[in-house]
C-alpha cells in the first residue's frame, strides 16, 4: 500500500511517523513545498526504523508530485495552523488555495486514490477538495470527529480516573465550536456516562471539549499535532486494512439528518472503498436542533469560500 502526505509540517509529520511505525503503509510520501523539509522529516522518520524496527520506507518531495503517483490513501495536510486569537474560519483565504493546487496535482498523478483532508477550516477545505477532486463521497472526506472525541474521551477518563480504552464516545456536526459531542451515546465500558458522572461536570466536559482546539493553541501559540496526526494514521489504517470501524468523520451528507450537500461531521464505517456506510443515528429534537446550528454555521463559512 502507498500512502502520501501532503504537508511535512507538524501534522503531516506526526501522521506519516504513525504510519510508517505500526506498518501502516509499506511506502510513504512525504510533500512539502518548502525545499529540503519533506525529504529531511522522511530521512528522519526512516532513520528510525533500525530503532523501532519497522520496514515502511519514507521519501521526501518538494513539490515533485511524479513520487505520488499510484498512491493509494493521500492525507491533506498543507495549509496554515492557527495563531492565538485566530478561529479555523479565519484560514479559509490562504487553505482554499492550497487545498486546490494540492487535490490538482494529487489527482493527476493518483486518480483513484481515497482523500483524507485535514487542513482547515476543515468541513469546507473537505468540501473543497470534493469540488476540486470530482470524487464521490466515498472517497474525500475530513478527519475531525476522532481527534474530537478524543478530547472528549480523555477529559472523562481523567474525570472518571478509568482507562481512556473503556470510553466510546460518537460526536457529530462541524470541527468547531458548534460540534455536537453526544452524551446519550458516550459508554464507559458499556455503562451510560451519565450512570457516572453528575451532570454539570459532564456539561463541563463537553464545553472544554468544544474549545479543545483552543485550548492547545493558547498554551503553544500553534495548534495540536499529536493526536490530529495519529487520528489522520488510523484513518488511513482503518482504509488499507479494511478494517470496517466505526468512527466519526467529515463526510458530505446527502439527504442523512435531512441535510443535502453539507460536509459535516458524522458517523461512518470505514473500510477499503473509503466511507463503506453513513450511519443515521435517531436523534432527539434538542440533538437535532444543535446539529442544524452547527450545519448553518459550516454554510457560512462554505459561502464565504464561494467568494475567495
Ligand atoms: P504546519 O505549519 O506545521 O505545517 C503545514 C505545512 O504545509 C508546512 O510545512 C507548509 O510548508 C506546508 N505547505 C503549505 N503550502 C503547501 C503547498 N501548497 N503544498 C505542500 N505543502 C504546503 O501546520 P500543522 O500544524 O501541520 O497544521 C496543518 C493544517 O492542519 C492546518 O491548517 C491546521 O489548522 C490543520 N489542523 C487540522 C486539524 C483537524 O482536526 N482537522 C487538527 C490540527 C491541525
Ligand atoms: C484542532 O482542533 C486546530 O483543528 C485543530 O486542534
Amino acid at each position: 500500500m502507498k500512502v502520501t502526505v501532503v504537508g511535512a509540517g507538524n501534522v503531516g509529520a506526526t501522521c506519516a511517523d504513525v504510519l510508517a511505525y505500526r506498518e501502516i503503509a509499506n511506502e510513504i510520501v512525504i510533500v512539502d513545498i518548502k525545499e529540503g523539509l519533506a525529504e529531511g522529516k522522511a530521512l528522519d522518520i526512516w532513520q528510525k526504523a533500525p530503532i523501532n524496527l519497522y520496514d515502511s520506507r519514507t521519501v521526501g518531495s518538494t513539490n515533485d508530485y511524479s513520487k505520488t503517483a499510484g498512491s493509494d490513501v493521500v492525507v491533506i495536510t498543507s495549509g496554515l495552523p492557527r495563531k492565538p486569537g485566530m478561529s479555523r474560519d479565519d484560514l479559509i483565504g490562504t487553505n482554499a488555495n492550497i487545498v486546490k493546487i494540492v487535490t490538482e496535482n494529487i489527482i493527476q498523478h493518483s486518480p483513484d486514490c481515497i482523500i483524507i483532508v485535514v487542513s482547515n477550516p476543515l468541513d469546507v477545505m473537505t468540501y473543497q477538495a470534493h469540488l476540486i477532486s470530482k470524487f464521490p463521497r466515498e472517497r474525500v472526506f475530513g478527519m475531525a470527529g476522532i481527534l474530537d472525541t478524543a478530547r472528549y474521551r480523555a477529559f472523562l477518563a481523567e474525570e472518571l480516573n478509568v482507562s481512556p480504552k473503556d470510553i466510546q464516545a460518537v460526536l457529530m456536526g462541524g470541527h468547531g465550536d458548534t460540534m455536537v459531542p453526544l452524551p446519550r451515546y458516550t459508554t464507559v465500558g458499556g455503562i451510560p456516562v451519565t450512570e457516572l458522572i453528575d451532570s454539570a461536570k459532564l456539561d463541563a466536559i463537553i464545553e472544554r471539549t468544544k474549545f479543545g482546539g483552543g485550548e492547545l493553541v493558547k498554551l503553544m501559540g500553534t495548534s495540536a499535532w499529536y493526536a490530529p496526526g495519529s487520528a489522520a494514521a488510523q484513518m488511513v489504517e482503518a482504509i488499507v486494512r479494511d478494517q470496517r470501524r466505526v468512527f466519526p468523520v467529515c463526510v458530505e451528507l446527502a439527504g442523512e439528518y435531512g441535510i443535502q450537500n453539507c460536509y459535516l461531521g458524522a458517523p461512518v464505517i470505514l473500510g477499503k472503498n473509503g466511507i463503506e456506510k453513513v450511519i443515521e443515528l435517531d436523534l432527539n429534537d434538542q440533538e437535532m436542533e444543535l446539529l442544524k446550528t452547527s450545519e448553518t454555521h459550516v454554510r457560512e463559512v462554505m459561502n464565504v469560500l464561494e467568494k475567495v
